[in-house]
């Protein structure tokens, strides 16, 4: 068979860098328009790739607003997102101007598990202090008082938002760690799946916020999760409770949470993600009690490539004239 030629060929802007792997395949498939240096796009950047490419494979530091999807004329019919979340896309304005919508979920389920379990370990543990320490030559030798943290297993971990990620937390926590888990979800998590992953169910916010010792959020930043753990919220946690937070900034006040932590009214946070990223407020920044950790959730190799490769296939779906299988608008 011919291979179209390249005038033929779906044009498709790439917003960010991608693995190596993942963008000769899409070179190979489609007159592919690289970022070269991986520089975050600007709105009149998203508005140009809209307005001259039939696909636009962005990513969560693209501010896919109403007004850049308001771009005329608009010549994209998909935006293929590389990311499960997808807040930063209006979808409502999306879906008006015709616009399919997919993101990558699945493939980055395991590691966004395994670095929740790293900042409730490095909390807990004190382990970023002890490394700030050591680094800084201010470590003096093992003493039987020196940065003592909190018992990790057998803790009570109580999980927001109970999907695919708040699942892999709670069978790591049961399973591994002995912890006692309680999850809450607005739709009820099925008897099967909280038997399957050690966890009880809540039936409200409150509830899990009252009984744990480290609260973990994993629910997608919507109209209904803005700013959910705000100071009424904080107030009700434990003293002695953490909050861990890999989801999204937005879901967070977190000038209500600097306050509780300085306040001690909880005992530490542990934040991969923030509200208005990159910039992260310099009062956290001063904070011992917390971690903080440039949203690495789904920074690993495999996950990365896994997150391509599903965004390639939701684009060859989309322009060989079939449903793509994560459409979310
Ligand atoms: C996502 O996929 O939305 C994650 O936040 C990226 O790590």
């Amino acid at each position: 068979m011919t291979p179209p030629l390249r005038g033929d060929r779906p044009i498709v802007t790439v917003t960010r860098r991608l693995p190596d792997q993942v963008e000769r395949l899409l070179v190979d498939e489609f007159d592919t328009r690289l970022n070269h240096d991986d520089h975050a796009f600007t709105a009149a950047e998203l508005r140009a790739a809209l307005g001259s490419s039939d696909a636009v494979l962005c990513t969560l530091t693209d501010r896919v607003t109403g007004d850049v999807l308001s771009v005329e004329p608009l010549r994209s019919r998909i935006l293929a997102n590389f990311g499960v979340g997808v807040n930063h896309i209006d979808l409502a304005t999306a879906r008006a101007r015709g616009l399919v919508v997919t993101n990558t979920p699945g493939v980055l389920t395991e590691c966004a598990a395994d670095l929740t379990m790293a900042l409730i370990l490095m909390l807990l543990r004190r382990l970023g202090e002890g490394e700030r320490e050591l680094r800084e030559g201010r470590w003096t030798g093992w003493r039987p008082t020196h940065l003592l943290g909190g018992r990790v297993s057998g803790q009570t971990l109580g999980i927001i938002g109970f999907g695919r990620i708040g699942q892999a937390v709670a069978r790591r926590a049961s399973r591994g760690f002995g912890m006692r888990v309680l999850a809450y979800s607005p739709s009820a998590p099925r008897p099967e799946t909280l038997a399957e992953c050690g966890a009880e169910p809540r039936g409200s916010v409150e509830e899990v916020l009252r009984e744990a010792g480290i609260v973990s959020l994993h629910c997608p930043l919507t109209a209904d999760t803005h700013y959910l753990i705000d100071a009424t919220r904080l107030g009700l946690m434990r003293p002695d409770a953490v909050l861990i937070n890999t989801a999204r900034g937005g879901i967070v006040d977190e000038a209500a949470l600097v306050a509780a932590l300085r306040a001690g009214t909880i005992a530490g946070a542990g934040l991969d993600v923030y509200d208005g990223e990159p910039a992260v407020r310099p009062d956290l920044l001063s904070l011992e009690n917390v971690v903080l950790l440039p949203h690495l959730g789904s920074a690993t190799r495999e996950t990365r490539l896994a997150m391509g490769m599903r965004a390639l296939t939701n684009l060859q779906a989309f322009f060989g004239g079939a449903p793509p299988a994560d459409r979310v608008a």
